[in-house]
């Protein structure tokens, strides 16, 4: 719910996510607080792009449901999801030998009908979007000759061109150097401030800590903590979630949790600590 007491677009209850018979996710209850720029963080396999697949209905539920404008998000047409919705998987595909312009376009499949083919509107999206993620001067380019990091912007810019007030980023900046990482993240913020909804995995906990307005934690499937990041991001949460020694200091840029590790043999563990080689048990 938001603070009015209205519902929020964009929200999960009761989540099982499973592969085959392998459950990854069970019991998870979510709400993307409208307006946030909302960031996942948890450690590998945990299931953070499970649920982003489940809150974009690119993978159905074992149970529970996903909400959008407060209606299942099965029970819409996949064009009516994806003029509301956009998500950037974690290894998107490229078709082969598409070029740069042509990727983008695809982004504006959801306006397109029977009797309304390629528009104006349409051409205006995908230019703006290519000007946004800075991938104009490629346009012509084949998208399998690009370095990694020119491709992760033209993928943003497919996403883009869909013209979503819901945005999905599943590492968005995953291939980036550290410069191009928070361009990219500053264009999220940008988008963010121009009022669109955005959830991003990230692995950055400085970065997610900088950007994020609403944090989520997740751990074996489950949300072990979500707030605002100084509330989250905390030296104890960090051990539990990651299992690494660590501490929090103020950002000296932003102020927001910085996390710094613990130097190796910092934090080893008291010999007391140490497992006990088992010893032979007795046979009763
Ligand atoms: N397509 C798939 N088929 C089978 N298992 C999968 C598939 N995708 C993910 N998994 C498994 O589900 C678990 C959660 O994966 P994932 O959501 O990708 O984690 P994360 O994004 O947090 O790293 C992992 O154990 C992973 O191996
Ligand atoms: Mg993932």
């Amino acid at each position: 719910m938001s603070g009015d007491g209205t519902q929020d677009r964009l929200s999960a209850q009761g989540l099982r996510l499973a592969y085959d018979d392998r459950v990854v996710v069970d019991g998870l209850t979510v709400t993307i607080p409208d307006g946030s720029f909302t960031v996942i963080v948890g450690p590998n396999a945990c299931g953070k792009s499970t649920l982003l697949r489940a809150l974009a209905r690119t993978l159905t539920p074992r149970a529970g449901a996903v909400l959008l404008d407060g209606r299942p998000i099965l029970d819409l047409a996949s064009k009516d999801v994806a003029r509301r919705l956009a998500l950037l998987p974690q290894s998107p595909l490229a078709p082969a030998s598409i070029t740069v312009e042509d990727l983008v376009s695809r982004g504006r499949f959801p306006y397109q009908r029977l009797l309304r083919q390629w528009s104006a509107d349409d051409a205006r999206a995908v230019a703006a979007a290519m000007a946004a993620t800075g991938v104009a001067d490629l346009a012509r380019r084949p998208v399998d000759e690009l370095s990694g990091g020119q491709r992760q912007r033209v993928w943003l810019a497919m996403s883009l061109a869909q013209e979503t007030p819901l945005l999905l980023l599943d590492e968005p900046t995953t291939f980036l150097d550290i410069a191009h990482q928070h361009e990219v993240l500053d264009l999220c913020a940008e988008l963010h401030e121009a009022g669109r909804t955005l959830v991003a995995v990230l692995h950055d906990l400085n970065q997610a800590s900088r950007y994020a307005t609403h944090l989520i934690a997740m751990k074996d499937g489950r949300v072990v903590a979500q707030g605002a990041p100084a509330e989250v991001v905390t030296a104890e949460r960090i051990r539990d979630v990651f299992g690494l020694a660590c501490r929090v200091l103020p950002d000296p840029e932003t102020g927001t949790p910085m996390v710094v590790p613990a130097r190796r043999g910092a934090h080893t563990r008291a010999s007391s600590d140490l497992p006990v080689p088992p010893s032979p048990v007795a046979s009763p």
